[in-house]
């Protein structure tokens, strides 16, 4: 089976990105491996500091293990923003494919220190190191009113040089969560360009590229939920990035949370006196592993890859 560093260049060379997708348990794991299955395409399996706490590390690792056997497709368990050299080491340790450290909230020398130390670890291991530079914006930003946020291309190449990490996520305008655009979704292609040119050699990563579908929203209002004005990043956007660039690996989370909450509320309304649990957790597998296949082919060009 091809390892990750085989995509990294694969996909660049071949125009298609790597979904990587985040899961907290069984459920939210099948249903990613289902719809990976179904379009045979390799993915990375997300864990966020979050969920390694909620799941803890031995039982994400061999849930992720047994999925590995199952489903017979490339997969790869990845570290989520791990905040501190301690958590990027315990999932090194746990024999992850891949860590991000995200020191990108620290100021760029500080950033600079923690990533090197990451990757000097990781690398003695054989583990691939994801850092940040930028920052995305959160719920309250104007994307347009401070271009700081966005990665600048010259502490980029100064960034990687000095660090050694293996791929870069960038902050084009994207952010976390169900509302990331207050107006116009709008991706800074010319900053994502002149990244490129900075650091050719150095794969690209997304975050925050969940595209809020509008149906799983009206079910979860209409079910009683409250998320009004959600909005999530255009897929011809993330299309055009994933065919285009030098995007390797875009992250999904928003989009699974919806699936999965959308299905259950809606089955819970409608099914009253229904308290078997995996009634509805059927449901969400299937609303999942659907999202998923359709990401995989429609949005990140990843097909038959696996
Ligand atoms: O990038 C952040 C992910 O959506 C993880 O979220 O920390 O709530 O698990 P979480
Ligand atoms: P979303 O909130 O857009 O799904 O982003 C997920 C992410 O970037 C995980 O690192
Ligand atoms: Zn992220």
């Amino acid at each position: 089976m091809k390892n990750l560093e085989f995509y990294l260049k694969d996909c660049n060379k071949k125009g298609y990105a790597i979904g990587a997708y985040n899961f907290v348990n069984f459920e939210t794991l099948k249903g990613i491996c289902e719809g990976c299955k179904r379009t045979k395409s390799p993915a990375l399996l997300s864990v966020s500091e979050g969920a390694l706490e909620y799941m803890g590390g031995t039982f994400a690792r061999a849930l992720f293990d047994t999925a590995k056997k199952e489903y017979k497709i490339p997969l790869f368990l990845h570290l989520d923003h791990g905040k501190s050299f301690e958590t990027c080491k315990k999932a090194i340790d746990l024999g992850f494919d891949s860590v991000m450290i995200d020191a990108s909230s620290l100021p760029f020398k500080e950033n600079i220190k923690l990533t090197k130390k990451v990757v000097s670890y990781a690398h003695k291991k054989g583990v691939l190191v994801e850092a940040e530079l930028g920052v995305l914006a959160g719920i309250e930003d104007t994307v347009s009113a401070d271009k700081n946020i966005y990665t600048n291309p010259e502490q980029a190449a100064e960034f990687v040089a000095a660090t050694g990490c293996d791929t870069l996520a960038v902050a084009i305008g994207t952010s976390h969560g169900a509302y990331k655009f207050k107006g116009k979704a709008k991706l800074e292609i010319k900053v994502l360009k002149a990244i490129e040119e900075a650091i050719p050699n150095t794969p690209l990563v997304l975050h925050g590229a969940s595209s809020v579908p509008q149906s799983h929203v009206k079910t979860i209002n209409k079910f009683g939920g409250s998320l009004e004005n959600a909005k999530g990043t255009p897929a011809k956007a993330l299309h055009e990035v994933a065919t285009q660039h030098n995007i390797y690996k875009i992250n999904t989370d928003t989009d699974i949370r919806l699936a999965y909450i959308a299905t259950s509320r809606k089955h819970l309304a409608e099914n009253t006196k229904n308290i078997d649990l995996r009634k509805f957790n059927t449901l969400a597998i299937e609303e999942i592993a659907k999202l998923v296949a359709d990401k995989n082919i429609n949005v990140f060009n990843n097909q038959n890859k696996g």
